[in-house]
């Protein structure tokens, strides 16, 4: 209304939103929609069962049903007792094909921790994994890829977020004409699985670090899939980014774009959709 002070909702909202991140963070760490999962319980049986304060375990609980995580209602004998919504039970169990835990897990231990330090990012103009987990951060791989076990949950992140919405992201191009899809830095192979369901006739190569390529193999694709296969090629996807590079470049720069068009013809190989990096004279990699 005129005259009225203005209000900062929006101000107010991303000065608190971190609390809400840390709310569903702590109620996924100490096991509370797991624990809720088909049952309703009391704050102090479930404190009692997660080994939490009563009173703390209340205030997490109340947070969550505003938050429309929970529901409470008050049982016959009077208590307050919480169970899962819908939501919670679709997303926030292990279980749940469409789990987002391993993502929960992953911001709260890992990108909260980083984000901390996002002055200094800024600053500096460089990741800050060396503050926020004393590794050296000059490879940004190298740090997060820390220890396999850090590698592994990463890959779990990229996994549970394209079991969300890779069959979108795939579906939104018609990729039926191609036949030999390539995907650079396909990590877990989420999208590759996601390519071949969605356009069965496809075969999906995913280039990555070796490491990742023999996790992926281990843990996350399906070895009898046979329209999915594995390529340990660091170096050639950092050649390919250079002249993916130059393609770019060539849009930009007409003098540029009459050489680079020639080298990128020189470097096509028939019948396919590929460039053969190698024929790329190396002054075009930047
Ligand atoms: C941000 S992740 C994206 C993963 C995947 N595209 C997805 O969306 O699930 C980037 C990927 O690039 C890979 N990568 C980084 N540097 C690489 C290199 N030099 N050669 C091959 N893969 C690399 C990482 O291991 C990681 O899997």
């Amino acid at each position: 209304m005129a005259g009225e002070e203005p209000y900062p909702r929006k101000i107010l909202q991303y000065m608190e939103g971190f609390l809400v991140s840390k709310a569903l963070f702590s109620a996924c760490e100490l096991g509370v929609f797991e624990r809720l999962q088909g049952s309703q319980w009391s704050a102090s049986d479930l404190a009692l069962s997660l080994g939490c304060s009563e009173d703390g375990m209340e205030r997490l609980l109340n947070t969550c049903v505003s938050l429309e995580l929970l529901t409470a209602r008050t049982d016959p004998h009077g208590a307050v007792v919480y169970s899962n919504t819908e939501m919670s039970s679709m997303f926030l169990l292990k279980s749940s094909p469409r789990s987002l835990c391993q993502s929960i897990e992953y911001s709260s231990r890992t990108i909260y921790l980083c984000w901390h330090y996002l002055s200094d990012a800024v600053r500096e103009g460089r990741n800050q994994y060396e503050k926020a987990f004393g590794v050296d951060s000059r490879d940004l791989f190298e740090a997060m890829y820390r220890s396999d076990e850090e590698m592994v949950k990463f890959m779990h992140l990229m996994n549970s977020v394209w079991n969300i919405c890779g069959r979108d992201v795939i579906t939104a191009f018609d990729l039926s004409p191609f036949r030999c899809i390539c995907d650079l830095g396909g990590c877990s192979g989420a999208l590759a699985k996601q390519c071949v369901s969605a356009f069965p006739q496809s075969t999906v190569t995913i280039f990555d670090l070796p490491k990742v390529v023999r996790t992926s193999q281990q843990h996350f694709v399906c070895n009898q899939d046979e329209r999915i296969c594995f390529c340990e090629e660091a170096e050639f996807l950092k050649d390919l980014h250079a002249a993916l590079k130059l393609i770019v470049h060539s849009c930009h720069d007409p003098e540029k774009s009459k050489e680079s068009h020639k080298a990128s013809e020189q470097s096509f190989i028939p019948n396919t959709n590929l460039y053969d990096i190698s024929k790329i004279h190396s002054k075009w990699i930047m």
